[in-house]
This record gives C-alpha cells, structure tokens and sequence, in this order.
C-alpha cells in the first residue's frame, strides 16, 4: 500500500460490512490508515490504477501469521480479487511460519463461507469482543506441526 491508496481505502472500508456492524466509522479509519498502517504488512489489489482491495497481516502470532484485515470494493467482489490477495498472503506467510489466523464475524456468512472454501477451519469462539451480543470467530489455516 502506497499513502495515494489511502482515500480509496478508507471510502472501500468505511462503507462495508462487518465493520458499519461493529462500528467503526470513517474517522476510525482515518486514524488508522494516516497515510498508511505502520508496522503491519499491507497489500492493495490493484484495479485499473485504483486500490480495490486491501490485505492486511500482522507477523508473529501464535506460531504464525494473523490477517488483520481482508476487504475487497462492493462493485469488485465475486471476481476472484479476494482469493488472489489471501493466496498472495498464504505465500509469505507459509515462507516463514506454519499458521494463518483469521478472524470472522459470526453474522458474516459471505465471508465465512468464502474462507471455508479457501480451507480454513473454524477453531474457536470469541464472544462479545468487539461489541455486545456478537461474536468473532478464530480461524486457521496450517501447513503442519511446529515440529515435524
Ligand atoms: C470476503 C471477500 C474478501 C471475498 O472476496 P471476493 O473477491 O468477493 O471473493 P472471490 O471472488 O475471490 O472468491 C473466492 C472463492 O470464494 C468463493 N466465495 C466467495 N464468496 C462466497 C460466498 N458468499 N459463498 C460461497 N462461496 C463464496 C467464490 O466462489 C470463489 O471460489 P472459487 O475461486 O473456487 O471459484 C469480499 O467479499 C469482501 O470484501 N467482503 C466484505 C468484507 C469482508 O467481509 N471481509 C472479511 C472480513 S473477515
């Protein structure tokens, strides 16, 4: 991701789902992306010079990597935009540790299904963290054992 990226972002996320749900608003991602996020990895799928899709992971988390963030355009989805950032992800994130963590809202039933299909396994519950009432939900994707 590139500082010129960021108004395009913060348009794609502030007007989505899960996150209109969870309520983070448009400031909150303005703070975040100022001009970009520091000290996390971060990836734009790029759309005829225009930032449709964003990935985000944060290195070193319990035995491998957790994407923090995974979104692509309202107008851009269902053409395999998502895929291509998660397997760009899946490639270095398995170059250096074994595990990629996710997690997912539990009303979330598009993006749920979409992880399913791309092999991750719903491993845990985690109630009320975000707001009351809803909970997320702790996916993984492995490629073995720390010790083999
Ligand atoms: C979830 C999201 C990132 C998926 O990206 P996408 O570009 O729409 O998905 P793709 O077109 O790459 O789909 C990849 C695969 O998942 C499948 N898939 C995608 N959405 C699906 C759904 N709702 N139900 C079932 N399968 C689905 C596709 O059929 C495709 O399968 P194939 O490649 O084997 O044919 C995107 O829809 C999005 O940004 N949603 C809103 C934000 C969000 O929920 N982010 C996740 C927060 S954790």
């Amino acid at each position: 991701m590139e500082a010129r990226d960021r108004d395009a972002i913060v348009e794609l996320l502030s007007t989505s789902d899960p996150w209109l749900t969870l309520g983070f608003t448009r400031a909150d991602w303005l703070a975040a992306f100022d001009p970009v996020l520091l000290d996390r990895e971060v990836y734009v799928a790029d759309v005829g010079g225009l930032a449709a899709g964003i990935a985000v992971v944060r290195p070193s988390y319990m035995l491998g990597d957790y994407l923090n963030l995974l979104a692509v355009a309202a107008g851009e989805r269902g053409r395999g935009l998502g895929r291509l950032l998660i397997e760009h992800v899946e490639q270095v994130a398995f170059a250096r540790a074994k595990n990629l963590f996710i997690c997912v809202s539990d009303f979330n039933r598009a993006a749920r299904a979409f992880y399913a299909r791309l092999g991750y396994e719903e491993v845990g519950v985690l109630r009320d963290l975000i707001v009351a009432g809803r909970s997320e939900i702790l996916l993984r994707k492995t490629i073995g054992p720390f010790r083999q």
